[in-house]
């Protein structure tokens, strides 16, 4: 299965990719958190992608686009991927489209998740991740089950985005809104859009997916 998740900043992508990687054994590709690798080790795409993402403005497409095309010939993509924040633009899922093509390969959804403006500055600026195996939590809408222990993994070390900050959120939704929701129109006209309510609570909009999931095939 060949799966999109495709939302605003803070909308849930990652939580729900975490999800269904273990539900349904599907690699989640974050675009995001390959770029913030690339940076953490100062690699070339790493320095190419800094200024980008600390302004909350996207990354070039080039980039973008080389990183998915090298990671989906690995072998852990053979059974299918889930892709949590690419495509961002028309022209990435052109490219994405190009790709699948020449591969024989059919994107099966793209699940929209639609939420209010208003909720993500605050969704955004309470998250933090595991430091150890990068499980997400948030302040006050997903606290470890013994604080400040990491459910999965038992780390106590946690770490916060640098581009999660009220002013870089603004621009991260500019850039959604200009850029991104032009796919929603894409991929409605090819038939493949599916959209849950992501102002649901965090187990509600795995039900949901799931059930997309279920009536796919
Ligand atoms: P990226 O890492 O993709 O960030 P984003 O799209 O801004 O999305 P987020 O990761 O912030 O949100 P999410 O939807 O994953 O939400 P989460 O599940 O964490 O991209 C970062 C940057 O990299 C971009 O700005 C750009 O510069 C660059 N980039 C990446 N891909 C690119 C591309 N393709 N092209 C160009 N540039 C690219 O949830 C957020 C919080 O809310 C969590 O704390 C969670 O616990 C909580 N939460 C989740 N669901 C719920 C719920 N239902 N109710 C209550 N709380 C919830
Ligand atoms: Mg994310
Ligand atoms: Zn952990």
């Amino acid at each position: 299965m060949i799966i999109i998740l495709l939302g605003p900043p803070g909308a849930g992508k990652g939580t729900q990719a975490q999800r269904i990687e273990s539900s349904q054994g599907l690699v989640q590709l974050s675009t995001g958190d390959m770029l913030r690798a690339a940076v953490a080790a100062e690699t070339e795409v790493g320095k190419k992608a800094k200024d980008f993402m600390e302004a909350g403005k996207l990354v070039t497409d080039e980039i973008v686009v080389g990183i998915i095309a090298d990671r989906i010939e690995e072998e852990d993509c053979k059974n299918g991927f889930l892709l949590d924040g690419f495509p961002r633009t028309v022209a990435q899922a052109e490219a994405l489209d190009n790709m699948l093509d020449q591969k024989n390969l059919k994107l099966d959804a793209v699940i929209e998740m639609q939420v209010d403006d208003g909720a993500l500055v605050d969704r955004i600026t309470g998250r933090y991740t595991c430091s150890e195996c990068n499980q997400g939590y948030h302040d006050k809408n997903l606290k470890p089950k013994v604080d400040g222990v990491c459910d999965n993994c038992g780390s106590t070390n946690f770490k916060r985005r640098a581009d999660d900050n009220k002013e870089t959120v603004t621009s991260r939704l500019e850039s959604y809104h200009a850029q991104t929701a032009p796919l929603l129109p894409y991929y409605g006209d090819k038939g493949v859009l599916k959209s849950v309510d992501g102002m649901a609570d965090i187990d509600d909009v795995t039900a949901q997916i799931n059930d997309v999931l279920g009536n796919l095939s």
